[in-house]
């Protein structure tokens, strides 16, 4: 069976799961980030397991369910845990929940992750916007046969497709906009992506800093890669677990990481609560004014 087909098959068992839910926003939550999800409403919960060709994480913290429901009263469908390149996927496996997502109509993803902060003005705990990444996965999960299915064929599914604006400044600018509301000043930074699973070196840490990256961690770029190839809009919210390698005097861990995001996940589900009818209301004028020019 093609790759386009299972992912076919995985978004159709998922619409017959989700009871008329037809949920135009997403959201992938990182490592200590998945009691996020307990602020969705009238949730409906599907395990990876039970979906066809889904990929099942292996990390503890990543609990592996979908959950589906309302978010500041706006359909969502929240994506708890993800796999991840070190675990041993292929790049494929690591983006089919999110090629999943993108045949269930979905018009914008909301990534999120835990990371270490190289920038000296971020403290653990802080959440960070995605303003850029730079990938040093090394692999592009487009790497293959394009297909051109995933996209309308005119702007989207395209073989090569722009990535200056990868994370949606107008996303940015309505996370920006919920944050304050809340009375905090979200940092926006530039992730970059390795493969780990060993964290970085000091001397790493160094070169990535030149590199011109703030934050480092192992997931989200190859999301945010298919997502554009699919046409999605993509916010991505780092949570700065750490101070990365050589910034502080301590050593890393997985508790560390994993606590720290614990810590800020309710931070998070608060913001999510005024973001979401943000974008929702963002997403309607959109609609608005594309069937208006469609009039004309
Ligand atoms: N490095 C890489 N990935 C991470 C880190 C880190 O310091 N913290 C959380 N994820």
């Amino acid at each position: 069976m093609t790759y386009f087909k299972q992912v076919n098959e995985a978004a159709e068992f998922l619409r017959g799961q989700l009871s008329g839910l037809a949920p135009r926003i997403g959201i992938v939550l990182g490592s200590g980030l998945g009691a996020v999800a307990e602020a969705v409403e009238s949730p409906e919960w599907v395990p990876y397991g039970a979906i066809p060709h889904f990929p099942q994480s292996t990390v503890e913290g990543h609990s592996g369910r979908i959950v589906a429901g309302l978010l500041g009263g706006v359909p969502v469908i929240v994506m708890q845990g993800r796999v991840h390149f070190y675990e041993g996927y292929t790049p494929a496996q690591v983006t089919f929940p999110m090629r999943v997502l993108g045949r269930l109509g979905l018009e914008t993803v909301i990534l999120t992750n835990a990371s270490g902060g190289i920038n000296s003005n971020y403290q653990v705990g802080q959440l960070v916007l995605l303003s850029d990444h730079i990938n040093l996965l090394g692999f592009n999960p487009l790497i293959g046969p394009n297909e051109a299915r995933f996209g309308d064929g005119k702007k989207t599914g395209l073989r090569f497709f722009d990535m200056t604006e990868a994370y949606s400044v107008e996303l940015r600018a309505l996370a920006q906009a919920a944050a304050r509301e809340g009375g905090e000043a979200l940092h926006e930074g530039v992730y970059l992506a390795t493969s780990g699973p060993s964290f970085e070196t000091p001397a790493e840490i160094r070169a990535f800093r030149n590199l011109g990256a703030d934050l480092v961690g192992m997931s989200t770029v190859p999301e945010t890669i298919v997502a554009r190839h699919m046409g999605l809009r993509v916010l991505g919210i780092s949570c700065v677990t750490n101070l990365a390698a050589g910034i502080s005097a301590t050593h890393l861990s997985h508790e560390e990481v994993f606590l720290a995001g614990s810590r800020v996940q309710h931070q998070l589900a608060s913001l999510f609560t005024r973001l979401l009818p943000a974008i929702a209301a963002n997403q309607a004028e959109a609609q608005a004014e594309a069937e208006a020019e469609q009039a004309r």
